[in-house]
């Protein structure tokens, strides 16, 4: 059945995504909502799309069958919940929610529902990920032994808005984590099952980290952990939002196993394959960097227009292709609509796909449950100076039948 999806939140993300649903062979009709009315008729003129009043009025509305959520990080938990009761299917940006119990709630909901549960997390489809998978499903590395991966976004990137709005943009890191943790646990197909972590408390002037100044009374700007992984490797993952460093911002800089290792820097990517004389270098950039970066990779301001960001939106990149192969035809007219590494096509295509045929999407309840809950129980561990402190988990998917 084609999907009639009203979008929950007109602000710089949902903008995105507005033009991929209405271009997807699954989808019907699309309608938006903002709490600010102004908001959502901005994009009513835009996108040429009818505006429903409110949340609860797009729940009330049986023609409604789907809601995508793109309110502030730390909204989303309930209103899921509410969503997935009313009997809509949800698509949610992330993280997940911000407690375990939302997340066991949305698990819960999901099964007794059978409602589709979608979270958007763009890094799974990031390249330096898809390479790791792909090489370690290859056996390329051997067993999994350590890895690093971080999302790091200086405040000073954030747009105006964005950072006027403080209980969203300082949030503590660990509650908005999926980026780096799902570049490394999906390319591993594990999960983290015991954090030790610490913070780097902020003390710039006008700070939006300190007590007082968020509903967390959050004082950390930057939080870094050691994971226990349930394969019986080691991850260092780490959330900033105050460092002198701009891009790559969610990168795997390191994944080791036994046999193999990569490693990746600015616009260089290198796997090592162990030989009895030592190791095998290869420079795997060509394939893991976007088409478009490649391009340039003779210019002699290239590594400075990386560290800037100038690449890494809606090109493809070689490792992404034969994920391309299953996208509409109408997103393949619609170059410019994509968006984190080239991310946004793959989600919306997983999601529309999965909740209009019943399938479980990509990144299921249970798998952002995954990817969420190590981060808000690293923060814990952050205020409990680094203790060290097991993971909840929900288990894995149901199999398909
Ligand atoms: N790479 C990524 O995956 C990525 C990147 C950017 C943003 N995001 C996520 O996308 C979401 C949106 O981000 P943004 O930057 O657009 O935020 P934003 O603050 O610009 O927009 C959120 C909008 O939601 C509206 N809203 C809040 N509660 C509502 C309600 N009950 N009913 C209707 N509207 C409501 C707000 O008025 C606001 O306009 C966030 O959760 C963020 O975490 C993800």
């Amino acid at each position: 059945m084609k999907l009639h999806i009203a979008v929950i939140g007109c602000g710089e993300f949902a903008a995105n995504f507005v033009p991929l649903f209405q271009a997807h062979p699954e989808v019907e009709s699309v309608c938006v909502c903002d709490l600010i009315a102004e908001k959502a008729k901005v994009y009513s003129e835009r996108f040429d799309v009818p505006v429903i009043p409110s949340f609860e009025d797009a729940l009330d509305d049986e023609n409604i069958d789907t809601v995508a959520i793109f309110t502030q990080r730390h909204l989303h938990g309930p209103m899921v919940v509410q969503a997935l009761e009313a009997g809509k299917h949800v698509y949610s940006a992330v993280p997940m929610a911000c407690t375990p119990e939302e997340c066991g709630a949305i698990i819960e909901e999901v099964k007794r529902t059978g409602k589709t549960y979608m979270m958007g997390e763009t890094c799974i489809y990031y390249p330096c990920s898809m390479y790791c998978k792909e090489a370690y499903e290859r056996g390329d590395f051997g067993k999994f032994v350590y890895g690093e991966s971080q999302y790091f976004h200086d405040l000073s990137h954030f747009p105006t808005d964005f950072k006027n709005d403080r209980p969203a943009s300082a949030v503590p890191p660990f509650y908005y984590p999926t980026h780096s943790t799902a570049m490394l646990l999906y390319a591993l197909g594990a999960h983290a099952v015991k954090v030790s972590a610490f913070g780097y408390r902020d003390t710039e002037e006008n700070t939006p980290y300190a007590v007082g100044e968020n509903p967390w009374d959050n004082e950390f700007s930057d939080e870094f952990s050691l994971m226990q992984l349930s394969n019986g490797g080691t991850a260092r993952i780490s959330e900033c939002r105050r460092i002198g460093y701009k891009a790559p911002s969610s990168f795997i800089s390191g994944f080791y196993g036994t046999e193999g290792a990569y490693q990746f820097n600015n616009a260089q990517h290198l796997y090592t394959k162990l030989t009895k004389a030592g190791v095998d270098l290869t420079d795997v950039s060509d394939r893991v960097n976007p088409y478009v970066m490649t391009e340039h990779k003779n210019d002699p301001d290239f590594k400075q227009k990386v560290a800037n960001h100038t690449w890494q939106w809606n090109g493809f990149s070689p490792v992404q292709d034969a994920e391309r192969e299953r996208l509409p035809e109408s997103f393949r007219e619609m170059p410019n609509h994509n968006g984190h590494m080239a991310s946004h096509q793959f989600l919306i295509d997983d999601f529309c796909t999965a909740a209009a045929n019943g399938k479980l999407p990509r990144v299921n309840a249970w798998l952002a449950a995954r990817f969420t809950i190590p981060g808000l129980i690293a923060h814990e561990s952050v205020k409990r100076g680094g203790e060290l402190l097991g993971i909840p988990d929900f288990g894995d998917p149901p199999s398909e039948e």
